[in-house]
């Protein structure tokens, strides 16, 4: 199959009857979500800062650069423009990743890792060579690479989770590079590392074993088995020179394919005992086959993650029984966003140019509103997901876009830098009654959709809450079962225009606003969510 069919093949596996995890039914009581006989009643929420879930392991907001259209060159380098330092790095860029607080950062791919050779990236930059990525037909220069983004990262105030190609790569070369990162010196990688000019050993943590290797577009695609076996080979030959590394192992691409859960269980009895997590990846649309462009079943979307989360985390266990482990493994969801637009043709097809323009997806704000569902969804499952990254943070399916002269927030950008900024300390465990609403193939959906997190430490409380109603506010009365907080702050993103975008031309069309200061009074807060909205409250103790 051609590699940027990847949209195709799924369209084709639907025709072909394959259930797509969209379509599952899901009831809300299975979600901890329950909802009372009458809609007109306010929606309650129970809190109680004793009960909490799991702590929230700040890696679950990364997010993804890679080595595809403008995200490296021109998005994070360009040593042509005005706006770079000295190394060629973005200022304005950096500073706003600087800014938002990413705390890890996948890369360099992706589809273009499996034909990577990490070695054309490295050294003196006059001699690296000019090479043809063929995941994405792109001219790449290689002018930057592994030491290039391993600074970058530095700056930007970021961890590293480095892909290795298990396509065209070998686990040899998945061990060496792992050497030539994290070894100190004397050997013969580590020793390349410091003729390239850098002493310390960079202690690069989190690897990812290749990427959607189930997929037929796959450079390298392999079956689950072979799979599974050649990623244990490069796990061991990696632990030997580093044991202390997080491994994670490639999961299904997504609910959509064929060998769906299978896949993971046959990579799993293989590789179990030799890695940490597995991955997920998943991207939503508003599109004719997943919800017939009904808006309000889009807004219902981030329930089938939870799901596809909870599959993924039975497999697991399934494997772990059977090998009688000890170990637990946690997910890494490490693609997931909505993108369905630039998603075909001259959007995925670079053409033979440098940095061309691909997946340049225009966000609007019902796809802001989801984005903000599809964070509560992680939240909730932050006792499984412990890392998960926004796919992708520059310029390619973004909420950063660059020109020439300066950078643009798309309306994705605003949840996401929400729950970097808000959702701190454990997540608490909320019972939710809301009313609720048929979606087709789904079956009740509650209106409201909350997550919510406790600092012991700050005493702050935040609640996250997505009104998926497109036409009325919900009165929203919490219920404050422990110590009840006092002053909440509130920032609303909503608008009349579900279709809403931001340009450069027009940067603050979806932009948050301040909303109504919530009043609390005998241990209950009550405030009002206008309709398609994403809220996030902030208490202070
Ligand atoms: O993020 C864009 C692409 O989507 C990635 O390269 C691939 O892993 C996924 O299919």
């Amino acid at each position: 199959m051609h590699p940027f069919s990847r949209r195709h093949f799924l369209q084709d596996a639907s025709k072909a009857g394959i259930a797509i995890a969209a379509n599952f039914a899901l009831s809300p009581h299975l979600l901890g979500q329950s909802s009372p006989s009458n809609p007109a009643q306010p929606i309650r929420i129970y809190a109680d800062s004793r009960r909490t879930l799991a702590p929230i392991n700040r890696d679950l907001f990364g997010s993804f650069l890679e080595h595809l259209g403008r995200a490296i060159y021109e998005g994070i380098y360009d040593p042509q423009s005005k706006l770079s330092d000295a190394n060629g790095f973005r200022k304005d860029v950096l500073e706003e990743i600087r800014k938002l607080g990413v705390p890890i950062i996948r890369y360099p791919g992706g589809n273009f890792v499996s034909g990577y050779n990490w070695l054309d990236g490295v050294g003196p930059k006059a001699n690296r060579p000019v090479v043809l990525d063929k995941a994405w037909n792109t001219i790449n220069s290689n002018q930057f690479g592994t030491d290039e983004f391993l600074a970058w990262c530095r700056l930007a105030g970021t961890q590293p989770l480095l892909g290795l190609n298990l396509g065209t790569g070998t686990p040899e070369q998945a061990a060496a590079l792992v050497e030539y990162c994290n070894v100190e010196k004397g050997t013969r990688w580590s020793d390349l590392r410091h003729k390239n000019g850098i002493a310390e050993p960079y202690n690069v943590r989190h690897w990812c074993l290749g990427n959607e290797m189930d997929g037929p577009w796959q450079i390298g695609h392999m079956t689950a088995t072979e799979y599974g076996l050649k990623a244990e080979d490069a796990a061991r030959q990696m632990r030997y020179v580093d044991p202390s590394l997080k491994l994670v192992a490639c999961g299904s691409s997504g609910p959509g394919m064929p060998t769906y859960l299978e896949w993971d269980r046959e990579v799993l009895e293989q590789c179990y005992d030799y890695v940490d997590a597995i991955s997920l990846h998943r991207y939503f649309g508003n599109t004719t086959e997943e919800t017939g462009g009904d808006s309000s079943k889009y807004l219902a979307m981030n329930l089938s993650m939870e799901r596809q989360i909870d599959e993924v985390a039975a497999v697991c266990d399934v494997v772990r029984g059977h090998k009688r482990s000890p170990k637990k493994l946690w997910l890494s969801f490490d693609e997931w966003n909505v993108w369905y637009r630039a998603r075909s043709g001259a959007a995925v097809n670079g053409a033979r140019q440098s940095a061309p323009h691909l997946l340049e997806e225009v966000y609007n704000l019902e796809d802001a509103l989801l984005v903000g569902g599809l964070l509560n969804a992680l939240i909730r499952k932050a006792d499984r997901v412990k890392l998960a990254c926004l796919a992708q943070l520059v310029n390619v399916i973004a909420p950063i876009m660059t020109n020439e002269n300066g950078l643009l927030r798309q309306t994705i950008y605003y949840p996401y830098s929400w729950a970097l900024e808000f959702a701190r300390g454990a997540v608490l465990d909320l019972v939710v009654e809301s009313p609720t609403y048929d979606v087709a193939g789904m079956g009740a959906v509650n209106y409201v959709d909350v997550a919510g997190t406790y600092q012991s430490e700050t005493g702050k409380t935040a609640l996250f809450l997505l009104n998926r109603d497109l036409a009325k506010p919900h009165e929203i009365q919490i219920v404050w079962e422990g110590s009840s907080p006092r002053a909440g702050d509130t920032l609303v993103l909503t608008g009349s225009d579900l279709k809403a975008t931001n340009t450069f031309e027009s940067p603050a069309r979806v932009t948050p606003q301040k909303g109504e200061q919530p009043s609390t009074s005998a241990g209950r807060t009550t405030f009002e969510l206008p309709p398609r909205s994403y809220t996030v409250v902030q208490w202070t103790a």
